[in-house]
């Protein structure tokens, strides 16, 4: 199963992402989780991405269509993979079709996962992540068994930098420029799927997996 994860920043995508690649059995593949590894490892496409994702902005998308092709091919996607966060313009949606038809796949649904702006804002300044295992956490819906350390690795607890409140502001914007028409582009290709994120982290992805048995 190939699946989209859509939405605006602090929706939730990586939260339901992480927990339907072990209820499916296939790998998440994150485009700023693959960014920020690449900025901890200092290399080039770490230090090019950071410029863009410190403000807010979109890394070009010559640079993360090239990054998500090379994991792409990777076998462990030959399953099926959970995309979070990429395609995120109309550019990058046309490659990943290309992408995926030369390896004979196709996209099976792009799940959009929905909130109100000012749950999005609140969610973002109450998230801590794992700088070691990036594990999403949230203070105030999720908070970590012990204060500041990972559950799963025992990484160190940080806030990314970009959850600053006037980058988020930029984000949310940036979002609606240029990736909330991919909404309806997938609702015209008879792919997309709503979801609504509210009501906890565990019923919404109750509601993600009962919508992807009866598609
Ligand atoms: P990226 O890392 O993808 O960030 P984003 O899209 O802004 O989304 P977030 O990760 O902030 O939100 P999320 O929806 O994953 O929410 P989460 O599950 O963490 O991108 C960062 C940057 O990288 C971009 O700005 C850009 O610069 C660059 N980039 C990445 N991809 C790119 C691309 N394709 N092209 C160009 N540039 C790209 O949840 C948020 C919080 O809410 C957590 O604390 C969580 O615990 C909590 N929570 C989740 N669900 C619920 C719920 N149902 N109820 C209550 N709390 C909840
Ligand atoms: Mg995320
Ligand atoms: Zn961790």
């Amino acid at each position: 199963m190939n699946l989209i994860m859509l939405g605006p920043p602090g929706a939730g995508k990586g939260t339901q992402a992480a927990m339907l690649a072990v209820q499916l059995g296939i790998p998440h593949v994150a485009s700023g989780d693959l960014f920020r590894e690449a900025l901890k490892a200092e290399t080039e496409l770490g230090l090019t991405a950071k410029s863009y994702m410190d403000r807010g902005e979109l890394v070009p998308d010559e640079v993360t269509i090239a990054m998500i092709r090379e994991r792409l091919l990777k076998s462990d996607c030959d399953k099926g993979i959970i995309l979070d966060g990429f395609p995120r313009t109309i550019e990058q949606t046309k490659a990943l079709t290309e992408l995926l038809a030369e390896q004979g796949k196709t996209i099976d649904a792009a799940l959009f996962i929905d909130a109100s702006e000012d749950e999005l804002v609140r969610r973002l300044s109450s998230r801590w992540t794992c700088r070691n295992c990036q594990a999403i956490y949230n203070l105030i819906s999720n908070p970590p068994r012990e204060k500041g350390k990972c559950d799963v690795c025992g990484g160190e607890l940080y806030q990314r930098a970009d959850d600053v409140p006037e980058t988020v502001r930029n984000r949310i914007r940036v979002y609606w420029d240029q990736t909330s028409p991919l909404i309806d582009y997938y609702r015209d290709e008879g792919l997309l799927i709503t979801i609504e994120s509210e009501g906890g982290i565990d019923h919404v992805q109750a509601k993600i997996l009962e919508a992807l048995q009866s598609a």
